[in-house]
Formats: C-alpha cells, structure tokens, sequence
C-alpha cells in the first residue's frame, strides 16, 4: 500500500507543481534547413520499425502510471492514444501489483484500451535485483507487453525519503534477467541521462535498446522535493535537481553504443523528436507533455498528439527526408554547451 499511495502523490505532483529542471540541449541542436526538398509533405511516411513491431509514428508514450486505483482512469486514456496513433507505450512501474494483486487492473486496463499497441512493462532494477526474472515475467504477463523496461533511478533512491542506497548486483541481475527470458528488455533512466560507457554496458549484458531518460524533463529530485519530510531533504533535492546529462547529448552517447536509443526527457514537440532522431535515437519518448494534456480528457491527449505528428512530418519536408529514418542523414548545427559535451565523444 505504501507503493501505491507513493504513486499516487508522485502523480499529483507531476501534474500540479513546477517539476521541471535543467535543459535538454535540443536548444542547441538545429537541423540545416533544406530550400529544396524534393519531396512531398503529405507523402511523408512516418511509420517506423522497432525491436521488430511496426509503429505508425516514432513516438513512445513514456512509463508514467498505474498502481493506485485513481490511476486506472489515466492509464486508459493514454493507451486508447497508443492505440489509435500505433504508439508505443509504456506503464509505469508494476510493483505496487506486484506487491498487491488488487493493483494489477490499473496497469491491465492499457492492453484492454490498446490491443494491438507495443505495450512496455515496468520494473525498477533494484526490484528485479530483489525479487528476480519471476516478477519480471509476471509483469509482462500482466499486460501481455512486447518488451519490458527496466528503469534505472540512482538520483531518486539516494533523494527519496524511503530510497534504497545500495545499488550493487544490480549489472548481474539485468544480465541474468536477459539471458533467460524470451521478451525484449529496455533499460531506461528516468531523468539523468545514460552515458556511452553505461550503454556500452547495458548493451553488453543483453539489453535490447536503451532509452536515455535525459536531463531537461522531469526531474524525480524536484519531485522528491515536494515529499521531503525535513528542510535537509528538500535542500538535497534541489541541489541535485539539474544533475545528470542533458538528452540532446546522452542520445549522441548512448547511440554510438550500437543498439536501438529512445530519447526521453524533456521532449515537448515533434521537432524534438526529429532532432533526437537526427542525433542517433530511434524513438522520442515523452512523458510529462503527454500526461498535462491527459488529465485533461481524451480530446487534449488527441489534439497534442496530432500537433507532434505534424511537427514531426513538416520537419522532415523541410529537411528533405522522406521518412524519420532518413533524418539521420541531416547535417546539424550544434552549439553551446551541448556541442561542447559532445565534443567529449571520442
Ligand atoms: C508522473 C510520472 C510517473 C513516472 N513513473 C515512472 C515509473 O513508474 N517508471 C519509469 O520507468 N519511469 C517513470 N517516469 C519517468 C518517465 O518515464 C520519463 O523517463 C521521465 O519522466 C522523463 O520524461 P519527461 O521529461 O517527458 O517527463 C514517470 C514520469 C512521470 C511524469
């Protein structure tokens, strides 16, 4: 129960409290424009290929919720967008179901509003480290999900009240979990960005794609601030809240790792998604821009993803690609800080 309620409040607060920290770097990434594109806006052909599933738009609707019964609402809204868009998506993590079955309806209801939608589900590494491949495969279970993530929240832990400080075996576990079980696994952080050595890493023990989870979103120690149940813990989470690497330059690092990117954190519109694409990610992946519109009604979710669409179409035409994959042939100007990071590539 105390999962869940903990769910619950981290919603609240994401929906109503300035929770937002840092840059993203997409600021400083522009793609050349082409005067002469040489090719049909309307012709552009969005869909895209991931881990083997088609999608209709390279968009991945971020693992937000589920886990409390007020969350239930939310999580079929989303997932009835993933459906009629072909999203991606994921839930948030299982746990609290997986603790307390009662739970699990919040999280199944997705698969009832999205049966043909790449469904994720969601585990956090020290609860796959504690408890083993078993809840792993039952939460895939639980929504019928193509692939699972496991999301890495190292700043959260060391922030939250109830964290858990001790982040060893964690490697072994996820490499287990891979050689074993017969469902893609997608590593993700959750706002703080994953370097070229820990993809590097991720990769090697067997994950299927990363998703960079970026600096320049929501930022879990701003969220953790709202919970502090003293000064010297909401002081600690604002002096980490703008920790981590932008996602502009955690995409440029991860990508070069040699698996499938998904950039999060902190995208807002479909020419961030381009430009992630531009700079080596697969998939946008967007949470807390999605979720706003969400609370909102069905109708807010729809008009917001179909504004991203077009942005993502209308940024093709004007650099001459005929789909999202050939943006990764533009030519980028990248300045600032960002450019600078990326300087430290090798
Ligand atoms: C309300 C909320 C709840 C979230 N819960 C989870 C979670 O349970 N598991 C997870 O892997 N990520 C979770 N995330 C992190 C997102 O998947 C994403 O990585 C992060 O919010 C950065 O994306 P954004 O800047 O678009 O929000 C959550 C995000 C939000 C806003």
């Amino acid at each position: 129960m105390i999962t869940s309620s903990r769910k619950k409040e981290h919603l609240d607060i994401c929906c109503n409290e300035d929770i937002v920290a840092g840059r993203t770097g997409f600021d400083d990434v522009r793609l050349v424009h082409n005067a002469l594109p040489e090719c049909n806006m309307d012709a552009v052909e969005l869909g895209v290929r991931f881990l083997n599933h088609r999608l209709k738009a390279p968009i991945c609707i971020a693992a937000m919720t589920g886990g409390h019964p007020d969350t239930r609402e939310i999580n079929a809204t989303l997932a009835t967008a993933a459906e009629e868009f072909g999203l991606a998506m994921g839930v948030g993590s299982q746990r609290a179901a997986l603790e307390n079955p009662e739970m699990e309806d919040s999280f199944s209801v997705v698969r009832e509003h999205a049966p043909n939608a790449f469904l994720c589900g969601n585990l956090g590494i020290i609860q796959l480290r504690d408890n083993g491949a078993e809840w792993a495969d039952k939460a895939v279970e639980m929504i019928d999900a193509q692939a699972l993530c496991i999301h890495l929240n190292p700043l959260q832990e060391a922030i939250q009240p109830e964290g858990d400080h001790d982040a060893s075996g964690c490697l072994d576990a996820l490499q287990e979990l891979c050689s074993s079980c017969k469902y893609p696994v997608i590593v993700k952080e959750t706002g703080c960005g994953i370097s070229r050595e820990c993809a590097r890493q991720l990769f090697a023990a067997g994950a299927s794609a990363v998703d960079v989870g970026g600096l320049g979103g929501t930022s879990w120690a701003a969220v953790e601030q709202y919970r502090a149940e003293n000064f010297r813990q909401e002081a600690l989470g604002q002096h980490f809240a703008e920790w981590g690497i932008p996602t502009a330059v955690s995409v440029v690092e991860a990508s070069r790792a040699g698996g499938p990117v998904i950039a999060t954190g902190g995208l807002n519109s479909g020419t961030d998604v381009a430009k992630a694409i531009a700079l080596g990610a697969s998939l946008g992946g967007i949470a807390l821009a999605l979720l706003r519109p969400a609370m909102q009604g069905y109708q807010s979710l729809y008009e917001k993803i179909e504004q991203i669409q077009t942005e993502i179409r209308v940024s093709c035409f004007l650099t001459g690609s005929k789909n999202p994959s050939e943006l990764k042939n533009v030519r980028k100007y990248i300045t600032g800080i960002s450019g600078e990071m990326m300087q430290y590539e090798e």
